[in-house]
């Protein structure tokens, strides 16, 4: 038993990390045992999810679990409330896992749960399980690095990915073995306030400026304009798109990241090239959600 809630990246101390990160490096080695007893895993999503849904589902059945999940005709089309939905389910489920539109509205829900809650990404706020499979992605490809240069491309404003991410990089407490260089290609989010560690550089380029930047990044952190949150607010329309000949500028032992689902941004053709770990990100993302799930109730 290890943590209560995962509601944010700030909830995980050293330790906790330690232990999911070398938790799951061995269940990626084919090294694990079933949960002790048997539990149950709820998953509710309010808002849609390809890869955290299911990954956390496929997770539990691995681990010999089993699953409910609210279901799209649940009562809540009789208006009734979140609140009253979580007190339910937690009644019947050994633990929650949540997504839901609004920012910060985790540690409220939480507190109507009788069993610790899995935070699956809130609005644009925080994305925790998906930042912890990030750094084990990063130190996968970059284990021998001590400096390591990581460019953020497209939705820098809205993205729950890059900000949960950040976060845990920030806590230098983990102890990284490498110094960090971020580029961002956005003025809009205040990156240079959410990391500052001594040791971080931070450069915030323009679109046009990436050609230029690009051979001495180790990491390309792509993500998709989430048009979906831009109401009231005006779109760049000037979206960066990797193409095969910004590949060719790359070192090559640098890599692609994209927590996913994409867009236009990172074409099909990309995915090919050696350089490309979004889908191994995608399984990775198992690894995390099996180690998480026994750290938490086994
Ligand atoms: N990366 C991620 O959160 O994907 P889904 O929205 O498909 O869950």
């Amino acid at each position: 038993m290890g943590l209560k809630h995962l509601l944010t990246v700030n909830d995980l101390k050293k330790e906790d990390v330690d232990a999911i990160m070398k938790m799951a490096s061995s269940i990626h080695q084919g090294n694990y045992e079933s949960l002790k007893s048997t539990k149950i895993l709820a998953t509710l999503f309010f808002e849609s999810s390809t890869r955290t849904k299911l990954s956390f589902q496929s997770a539990m059945y691995k681990l010999g679990g089993q699953i409910i999940d609210l279901p799209s005709n649940s009562s809540k089309i009789k208006g009734e409330s979140d609140a009253d939905t979580i007190q339910t389910i937690s009644k019947y489920a050994d633990i929650l896992v949540l997504r839901h539109p609004k920012n910060d509205i985790m540690e409220y829900l939480a507190k109507y749960s009788d069993v610790p809650v899995i935070n699956a990404g809130d609005g644009s706020n925080q994305h925790p399980t998906q930042a912890l499979i990030d750094v084990y992605t990063i130190k996968q490809y970059n284990s021998k690095k001590e400096e390591l240069t990581i460019m953020f491309t497209g939705d820098l404003y809205y993205s729950r990915t890059i900000r949960s991410l950040l976060e845990l990089l920030k806590l230098d407490e983990f102890n990284l073995d490498f110094k960090l260089h971020l580029i961002s290609t956005n003025k809009y989010y205040p990156i240079d306030k959410i990391i500052n560690i001594s040791d971080t550089k931070f450069t915030c380029i323009d679109k046009d400026q990436i050609d230029q930047y690009i051979e001495n990044v180790d990491v390309l952190y792509m993500t998709r304009l989430q048009e979906e949150r831009y109401i009231g607010r005006e779109i760049d329309s000037r979206k960066f798109i990797m193409t095969k000949e910004l590949l060719n500028k790359m070192k090559a032992d640098a890599i692609i990241m994209h927590p996913l689902p994409r867009n236009e941004e990172l074409p099909e053709e990309i995915d090919s090239n050696y350089r490309a770990k979004y889908f191994q990100q995608v399984k990775n993302g198992l690894f995390i959600r099996m180690a998480l799930i026994k750290n938490i109730i086994d």
